[in-house]
């Protein structure tokens, strides 16, 4: 599930003429998944490339085509007007070059002309197209005319074409377009201008080339801050262990594995961070002398195996005492006792600003679980009395934002 304030929101789907109009169904489910109600306009072009019954079977709605603009079927309902004035967000995707011709000029000849035209909900534009047609001059003077009116026009993808070129054109996942519909839907950016280094999930140690110690932890709630704080406006990185999840668009990514790893990604992107936001999960030892060699099994049976392990850098501990006083460290307490008191220790020890601390031993919480619930400890020079969030961990990522957007110094 998406954000609390993302959902049920009323999206004005335009579809054009592209081949990847045969991956609207899959973007329409996505939405009403998330709880959105969803109209489509689908041009007669694009009708040729994915079914209208299809579409409005999954919508539950009759899907509006070009011939609406013209007929008199609705009486006094206009509906370029009355689809215009639903909406919460009108996203074209995919919008052919043409359709981006028309959204430029205010060419209202078609009803998703008329209805660009008419919307004065946020627009985002998904351009998938040859990539030839993509790069030239005319497409791009239509897409800067668009975004210096303050509507969106989404990069697209690279890789291979349908026209069988290779290259820049291709319509983005229903997730990176779901992504980008909530940035432009989060009216209140608190975090415009804000840089923040998220990292998130585990990290392996490596044992010998096959083998390493690592954790159990998803890395989601990680991912569902660096989102939400991509939606408030931040300029996010993201350093991540190995997490299986879909990185969040609009955010930079920068993959790690060991804790020093993580420690040297997190060590070069500190200077030009204003918050740094530690939900990873990090090993705090590795092994002494890893094993260019697979291990093999003792020849005695029930022979033992001894590993010597030493300590990994503390990521959390060495920011607290490098960074400068405007800079808002954050770190999290999995514990499974004293919560708070470690908390407390925690905040002096690593001199950090907060701390979210859960207790990983209540049943259903913290690691790899989709329910969380969070205390957030401020340090004592803030006077903030410990706020408590729990719920998805969405609610809790924004949950966890609010309270640093309460100690973020002004500029
Ligand atoms: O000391 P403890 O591991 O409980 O502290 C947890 C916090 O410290 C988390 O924010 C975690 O990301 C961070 N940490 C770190 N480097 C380590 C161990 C923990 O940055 N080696």
């Amino acid at each position: 599930m998406p954000p609390q304030w993302a959902r049920d929101k009323k999206i004005l789907l335009g579809v054009s003429g592209g081949i990847a109009a045969y991956k609207t169904p899959e973007l329409v489910r996505a939405w009403l998944k998330q709880g959105c109600e969803v109209e489509v306009v689908l041009t007669d072009m694009g009708a040729s490339l994915v079914s209208p019954l299809a579409l409005a079977t999954l919508i539950k709605r009759r899907v509006w085509r070009d011939k609406d603009l013209k007929s008199d079927d609705m009486g006094w309902t206009i509906p370029h007007i009355s689809l215009s004035a639903w909406a919460d967000a009108l996203v074209v995707a995919p919008c052919t070059a043409n359709v981006l011709r028309m959204a430029a000029a205010g060419d209202s000849s078609t009803l998703l002309g008329a209805v660009m035209l008419a919307c004065e909900a946020p627009q985002i534009f998904f351009p998938a197209m040859n990539s030839r047609m993509w790069a030239h001059p005319a497409t791009k003077t239509n897409a800067a005319a668009l975004m210096s009116r303050g509507h969106r026009v989404v990069d697209p993808d690279s890789g291979p074409l349908a026209c069988g070129y290779e290259g820049k054109g291709r319509l983005p996942s229903a997730e990176a377009i779901l992504d980008e519909t909530w940035y432009s839907l989060r009216a209140d950016k608190d975090y415009a201008g804000r840089k923040v280094l998220v990292t998130a999930g585990p990290t392996r140690e490596y044992v010998d080339p096959v083998r390493y110690m690592s954790n159990p932890s998803s890395g989601k709630t990680g991912y569902a801050i660096a989102s939400e704080a991509r939606y408030r406006g931040a300029d996010v990185t993201l350093v991540s262990g190995p997490a299986h999840l879909r990185v969040p668009s609009g955010v930079t990514f920068i993959a790690a594995e060991s804790a020093r790893d993580m420690h040297d990604a997190c060590m070069s992107a500190l200077p030009d961070s204003d918050v740094i936001i530690k939900t990873a999960a990090v090993s705090d030892y590795r092994v002494k002398q890893f094993s260019p060699q697979k291990i093999k099994r003792g020849a005695a049976s029930g022979a033992s195996l001894t590993l010597e392990l030493e300590q990994n850098p503390d990521i959390a501990f060495e920011i607290g005492h490098r960074k400068r006083p405007s800079q808002i460290l954050v770190g999290f307490a999995a514990e499974t006792q004293n919560v708070r008191e470690n908390a407390i220790s925690k905040i002096e020890r690593k001199n950090l600003d907060l701390v979210a601390a859960n207790d990983v031993a209540t049943p259903g919480s913290g690691f790899a679980s989709d329910f969380n619930s969070v205390e957030v400890f401020f340090a004592q020079q803030y006077g903030m009395t410990p706020r408590t969030f729990s719920g998805g961990k969405w609610e809790v990522a924004s949950g966890i934002l609010d309270s640093i957007a309460a100690i973020l110094p002004g500029r």
